[in-house]
């Protein structure tokens, strides 16, 4: 049988949806491959968020070039993802490199093994994108990257339309999954090992799920996945602060397993800019959300992405930003340099800042970052964290690495066997982006 390995770029919807590619593939009895190399088919999950990933993507097919010439059909190359979604990289991707096999999209990935089929028996080239997507299509299988740890999906696509983003392009409307077909999904995983879920959507804020019984919106589905009993930890992503509401808030104080800890993406601190990306909600907003989040959950971490240098982007406005992340006090921070996406509101603007400028703040902003990360951090040590345990850190042998309720990093020493395993870590060391510490033996 045929060996399969996919490299994937971008977001968790991506890394998800390329454990679904994988789940598929081997149920119709392809088997991974170690390494790109050794592997028949290879499959690149595209994301076309900032310029240097459709770059790096590119750079990376080319490679693929000489081996495809020398082995030609015993060798399948398939693209798919995001970069799929949109019409100029479909004519780059037929005029540049006509010897790859297989093209989908974002909306038509569970059509992977048809179009493999199509490609053997056929031996025609395979192009088919969807421009939008159909009904939600439920049942697919997954090959977990973690035993104990997986991503759900409760929504598919973007409305928001922010005026920087390709999102709303390569992934279509919003569609909220059912309720009922995500308690199931999850009931599945957890009598499968799962322990912690993660929930998937561009927005999970605006879930809106109609289930046989009515309507349930995100808050309502977190307590209806808190009730299946084994399943220990909720964590989700992505949260838009034009809709969280003070009932999600209310459900960190009252759902103990609903992780203390929201990433709240904030893109900048200055209204004028906000309202130029189309985020709907103003610097003064944000920061009283922050403020009821903390008063509601005192020992929440707080994460955001930071957006520098979109057009028209002032120093004061710039500054705005730096006082909004020091105010907050992120426990970590996402930070991208403005990337001009085509087709979307702000890539026509003519008043695009400076390259120079843009890298100048970046530094800034993120020295600003990474010294309130580690003030964060130190606060840890000498307190008792509860750790899932993803398994033995790359660095070193028998050192772990795990992650705590309110998703720190934390490194430790510890005996054989506790992969997939909650365990209490004393933290006595910390960095800017980890804690270590001694595990405590009950
Ligand atoms: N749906 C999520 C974000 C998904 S994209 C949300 O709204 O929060 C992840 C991050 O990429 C965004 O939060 C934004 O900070 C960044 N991003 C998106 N488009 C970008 C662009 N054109 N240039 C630079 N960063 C961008
Ligand atoms: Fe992009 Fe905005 Fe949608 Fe997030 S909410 S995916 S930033 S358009
Ligand atoms: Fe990239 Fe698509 Fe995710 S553009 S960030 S892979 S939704």
């Amino acid at each position: 049988m045929k060996t399969f390995h996919i490299t994937t770029f971008g977001c968790q919807m991506n890394e998800h949806d390329s454990e679904i590619m994988a789940g598929m593939l081997m149920e119709k009895g392809y088997a991974p491959a170690d390494s790109r190399d050794s592997a028949d088919i290879v499959i690149f999950n595209t994301c076309s968020i900032r310029e240097n990933a459709d770059k790096r993507f590119f750079g990376t097919l080319g490679t693929l070039k000489k081996r495809k010439m020398a082995e030609r059909e015993a060798f399948t190359v398939c693209v798919c993802g995001c970069m799929m979604q949109q019409q100029h990289i479909i004519d780059t991707l037929k005029a540049k490199f006509p010897w790859v096999d297989v093209v989908f999209g974002t909306h038509n990935l569970h059509e992977l093994p048809k179009l493999l089929d199509n490609l053997y028996t056929e031996k025609k080239k395979q192009l088919e994108v969807w421009p939008d997507g159909g009904e939600i299509v439920e049942g697919l299988p997954a090959e977990r990257l973690f035993k104990h740890k997986s991503f759900v999906n409760i929504m598919y696509g973007c409305n928001n339309f922010c005026s920087y983003c390709i999102v709303p392009y390569t992934r279509g409307r919003e569609r909220s999954r059912k309720p009922e077909d995500i308690v199931a999904e999850v009931k599945r995983l957890v009598a499968d090992g799962v322990k912690e879920v993660t929930l998937l959507g561009q927005n999970v804020n605006s879930y809106k799920g109609c289930g046989e019984k009515g309507q349930a919106d995100f808050t309502d589905l977190i307590y209806m996945l808190a009730d299946i009993e084994g399943l220990e930890r909720i964590r989700f992503m992505t949260s838009h602060p034009k809709d969280l509401s003070d009932k999600l808030i209310e459900a960190f104080k009252n759902c103990d397993k609903l992780c203390k800890y929201i990433h709240l993406p904030v893109q900048s601190g200055s209204t004028k800019v906000l309202k130029e990306m189309n985020r709907k909600y103003s610097r003064e907003h944000y920061l009283e959300l922050v403020k009821k989040i903390k008063t509601a959950v005192p020992e929440i971490t707080i994460s955001t992405d930071i957006i520098v240098g979109f057009p028209g982007e002032t120093e004061e406005e710039f500054e705005d930003t730096l006082k909004l992340a020091e105010e907050v006090g992120y426990d970590s921070a996402f930070t991208f340099l403005y990337s001009i996406r085509e087709g979307t509101p702000a890539a026509r603007r003519e008043d695009q800042v400076p390259e120079e400028t843009k890298h100048e703040r970046f530094n800034r902003l993120v020295d600003l970052i990474n010294s309130t990360s580690a003030q964060k951090n130190a606060e840890y040590v000498g307190r008792v964290e509860k750790v899932l345990v993803d398994g033995a850190s790359r660095s070193k042998d028998s050192v772990y690495e795990g992650r705590t309720d309110g998703f720190k990093l934390v490194n430790f020493l510890g005996p054989e066997g506790l992969e997939g395993k909650i365990v209490s870590v004393k933290i006595t060391d910390s960095n800017t982006f980890s804690l270590s510490g001694e595990m405590v033996r009950e």
